[in-house]
């Protein structure tokens, strides 16, 4: 059954197109405002690069007016991420000129430039939050979408706590945002407080009541602080809706975002009934997924749908039973269908340079021939220790060479006596910004004791909030991943570290170092902006006493 609105398909050339769902993909914007997941921009790069090769429509990058790093990021991947077949590329901004320039400045670049720009319309945001009335918030909306749209002609406007905000007061904003320009109007449920039917509703009176709706494009955009995201989005799209704003693994702002996953394999495993499509390689899902907790440091809980270890582990008898007799019986779609057909071989010990570079760009990794080198050496490492080199446990060395934070420590050796009876003792050697330093430490167990010796050497006071661990393959001679979760003194911040190795205790001391290395980095970067914002405070004090 479809429920497809008669009234939404003057916008679409063709039948097509009207059931087409684009994808707007916001996990390196509201995904990174998860607590601990901030991203260098190289590792932001790479997810773009990844979510292009996955087949996004829209990459929301970043939001540029947030700190000159983030500006520059998204222009990064506005200009080695969007060439004309690639993705629009999108940067949200406030309601302000000042942000809306700085996204303009970001998303240029790109063959096809978004501009996002948002004002929160429910009555508690605009009395509470905004300090402003309903008539100035129109007007502001008007002028900002029209001064964004001077810039360029792709403008996305997003009343901001639209479920809850007053149905009849969003249907005189949207009229106003879409006179002014916006070509998508997103419907955000900030604070994940709506009902699928409540959603659905929403979206139907403001599709079927702004005039000029058929001219845009509607979006859902929802938060799951009640479970609910993913079926709001389905709701919303069944109402009309034609982009989905989703996060990879759902990460986002506290409970997350809609996963993207959820709703691309929901469309793709029921097309009788929503008779929608993408244009998503499902089959890039599950990698995806992997890059994006292993750089972020947010774990995968292994019942996750369609991408947790678990998602297509059948453990009860007579589901093991019916899975021989015919998989169809419990699977709802197939493993390899999201990625998993990579337990294959891919490489082993007598693999040479030319075959290992080959996979490598099959992978769609663009690796320097000294970046190359570097990982082809890991490679022969591990293959002497494994018999069986999977896709995964390559994406696994890249991620670990190369995708971690700015290095300021690195580590150089490490060495662990434990046992039982005994005292788990570790002896670590980092190479830190002037000089290598070794130090010993004695812990409650040798992942303690090694976080033990690395903490005197650096002495950056933090609390670690996880620690996780596991197997990226199955087998003995699995290399072994792990994340690690750290918060600062203040416990305002927290940081991600990922490590991968045949030995999980250098997994272990790789990942906390990954961790303690990015808080480093950002507590460096925010001590320098705060510098620098004293400075100008300064000169602004000095010239406005000699004038
Ligand atoms: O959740 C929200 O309201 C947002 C907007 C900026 C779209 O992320
Ligand atoms: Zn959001």
């Amino acid at each position: 059954m479809s429920a497809e609105p008669s009234d939404v398909s003057g916008v679409h050339d063709d039948a097509a197109e009207a059931n087409r769902v684009r994808i707007f993909d916001t996990t390196l914007r509201d995904g990174e405002q998860s607590p601990g997941a901030s991203l260098s921009s190289a590792e932001k790069l790479e997810i773009a690069r990844q979510l292009a090769r996955l087949g996004v429509d829209i990459i929301e990058a970043g939001f540029p007016a947030a700190s000159p790093d983030d500006l520059l990021a998204v222009q990064r991947i506005a200009e080695e991420i969007g060439s004309d077949d690639g993705p629009v590329i999108c940067g949200l901004a406030r309601a302000n000129e000042e942000d809306i320039r700085a996204a303009w400045e970001a998303v240029q670049p790109a063959a096809k430039p978004r501009i996002h720009t948002f004002l929160a319309t429910s009555n508690l945001h605009m009395e509470r939050k905004l300090r402003m009335s309903r008539s100035e918030v129109k007007t502001r909306i008007g002028e900002m979408v029209a001064f964004a749209a001077g810039f360029c002609a792709d403008i996305e406007f997003s009343p901001e706590d639209g479920c809850r905000s007053d149905p009849d007061f969003l249907v005189e904003v949207l009229t106003i945002a879409i006179e002014a320009g916006a070509t998508t109007l997103n419907i955000p449920d900030t604070v994940g407080y709506t009902t699928p039917d409540e959603y659905f509703a929403l979206m139907r009176k403001l599709i079927n009541e702004t005039p000029g709706a058929e001219r845009v494009i509607w979006s859902a955009h929802c938060h799951d602080d009640l479970g609910l995201a993913t079926a709001n989005t389905l709701s919303a799209i069944r109402a009309g809706a034609r982009q989905a704003e989703v996060t990879i693994n759902g990460i986002g702002e506290r409970a997350g975002n809609t996963a993207l996953e959820e709703i691309v394999m929901a469309l793709h495993t029921r097309p009788r009934f929503y008779d929608l499509h993408t244009t998503i390689d499902t089959q890039q899902l599950l990698r995806t997924s992997r890059m994006v907790s292993n750089y972020t440091g947010l774990v995968v809980q292994p019942n996750k749908a369609i991408v947790g270890s678990n998602a297509f582990a059948h453990e009860a008898g007579i589901h093991q039973d019916g899975m021989l007799k015919d998989q169809r019986t419990y699977e709802i779609m197939t493993p390899a269908t999201v990625g998993y057909a990579e337990s294959r071989l891919v490489l082993g010990k007598h693999s040479g340079r030319h075959a290992f570079r080959k996979r490598m760009e099959e992978l769609g990794f663009e690796l320097t021939d000294e970046n190359l080198n570097v990982v082809f050496v890991r490679f022969k490492e591990l293959a002497d220790k494994k018999k069986n080199v999977t896709d995964a446990d390559l994406e696994a060395l890249v991620a670990d060479e190369f995708y971690g934070p700015q290095e300021i420590y690195r580590l150089v050796d490490i060495q662990v006596a434990c046992g039982r009876p005994g005292m788990p003792t570790a002896t670590v050697r980092l190479a830190g910004p002037e000089e290598s330093v070794i130090r010993p430490a004695i812990g409650t167990g040798p992942v303690d004791a090694v976080f033990r010796a690395i903490d005197q050497i650096i002495g950056q006071p933090n609390t670690l909030i996880e620690y996780s661990v596991h197997s990226i393959t199955e087998g003995i001679d699995a290399m072994g991943e792990v994340t690690v979760r750290i918060s600062d003194p203040e416990g305002e911040h927290t940081y991600g570290g990922y490590g991968a190795d045949v030995d999980i205790i250098v997994a272990s001391a790789k990942a906390y170092l990954g961790a303690l290395n990015r808080m480093l980095a950002m507590r460096g970067s925010r001590h320098r902006r705060a510098e620098g914002q004293a400075a100008e405070i300064q000169i602004a004090a000095t010239q406005s006493q000699a004038q």
